[in-house]
């Protein structure tokens, strides 16, 4: 390492993703290994992402972050366990631009700065923590010419959040729980790119913003300590829906796929209420939503849209195509209108074009959210979400 003064830096962009079949239960809390194998879509990266840019330089005393502009600690053992593994995976790196050239084993004694922003609303009460590790892991590994593909990383960014591993691929990707008690093969491959089946479009329906009661990760820790129904569904049931649900992605069929979606969804939430003490993560607005999409779907005689709710009381949305996302966002407007003086602006976010397909004019007017800025070594991460409304006043 030759001059003090150079800094070198990666940003990196990476979406969030939604479980489709839950992981709920880990068998290895430090290492954070699942009871069950679990399958997500990842959303698009222009509504729900997190962007970080993460710095090495020998000025830096101490490794700091901050998040949203705050610092925070690094302390914890989940950071430290990302850090430590990327590190051992760091190779040399030269700049002879910038007179910059850190041999393999300077990286243990460099210091790294991070600075994470999440591009959607902190108050609308959606997970972070999926995009979160997967983003900084992926840049640190991209500052560090680490030369782990995807899925070798994303059994780094479990360790860092559970549902962050499904985050390094878009389109459907499946967390493989693994056997081994290392966790080496825990970790997420990619069943199709976003192509695959890209008539579907999520709305997420935001019905509160306020943070959850019981995080994720001390809620599955009482659910499988008390909850008979976990033991039986990580066991009887999700090996079943697993398999059965990589055939209905495989073959686009909506029909199958909205009802293990919506099954798995119930029985998650079933869990939690078996657990002791039982975790209450919907509220009533979140069953009037499951009520309104069985009753239609029941109505059409074949689904139109499947419901899934993570550890809290929002409803993500899965419509089978922009159709049925319009009816979608009609009905939704119905049963939860907004009050007179809703800012519209922040009421409904994403593509608003699918609103005029709905008759709703005004929303138009509407500025768009602005670009997210410019990114380096950043993923080539495939859009799903194509949607994200925000109902913020019901
Ligand atoms: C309900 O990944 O947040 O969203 O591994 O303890 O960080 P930790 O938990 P986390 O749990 C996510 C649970 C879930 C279901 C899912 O995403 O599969």
């Amino acid at each position: 390492m030759a001059e003090k003064t150079w800094v070198r830096m990666v940003t990196a962009q990476t979406p969030t993703n939604i479980a489709v079949i839950k992981y709920w239960g880990k068998r290895d809390e430090t290492l954070i290994l699942p009871v069950n194998d679990s399958i997500s879509v990842t959303l698009d990266p222009a509504h729900l992402c997190t962007i970080t840019t993460v710095a090495v330089s020998p000025s830096f005393d101490q490794d700091r972050m901050w998040l949203n502009g705050k610092e925070i600690s690094l302390s914890g053992g989940r950071y430290q366990n990302c850090l430590r593994e990327i590190r051992a995976r760091a190779c040399e790196v030269e700049d002879k631009e910038k007179g910059i050239k850190i041999a393999k084993n300077d990286w243990e004694k460099l210091h790294v700065h991070v600075a994470s922003y999440n591009n959607f609303p902190t108050a609308a009460g959606l997970a972070s923590s999926a995009a979160g590790f997967a983003c900084l892991v992926f840049a640190l590994a991209k500052l560090m010419k680490a030369k782990e593909d995807n899925c070798e990383l994303s059994a780094i960014a479990r360790q860092g959040s559970g549902s962050a591993c499904r985050s390094l691929f878009g389109g459907f990707v499946k967390w493989i729980m693994g056997k081994a008690e290392d966790g080496s093969d825990s970790l997420a491959v990619q069943l199709v790119d976003e192509k695959h089946w890209d008539e579907l479009v999520i709305i997420i329906a935001v019905v509160s913003s306020r943070q959850k009661e019981t995080s994720s990760t001390t809620g599955m820790r009482d659910s499988v300590e008390t909850s008979l129904l976990l033991q039986h569904r990580a066991k009887e049931v999700v090996p079943k829906r697993i398999k059965q649900m990589e055939e209905a992605i495989k073959n686009r069929d909506f029909g199958s796929f909205a009802q293990l979606t919506c099954a798995d969804s119930n029985q998650f939430h079933a869990v939690c209420l078996d657990t002791c003490p039982p975790i209450f993560y919907m509220n009533d607005t979140s069953h009037r939503i499951i009520s309104c999409v069985e009753k239609w779907n029941c109505s059409e005689g074949t689904p139109q849209v499947a419901y899934t709710f993570d550890a809290g009381p929002n409803a993500v949305l899965i419509a089978h195509n922009r159709k049925a996302a319009t009816q979608l966002i009609q009905k939704l407007l119905f049963c939860f209108p907004p009050s007179s003086d809703a800012d519209l602006n922040s009421y409904v976010i994403g593509d608003k074009s699918i609103l005029k397909d709905a008759g709703i004019e005004d929303i138009m007017d509407v500025e768009a959210l602005p670009p997210p800025p410019e990114i380096k070594g950043c993923p080539e991460m495939q859009r799903r979400c194509e949607l994200f409304h925000l109902y913020e006043t019901w």
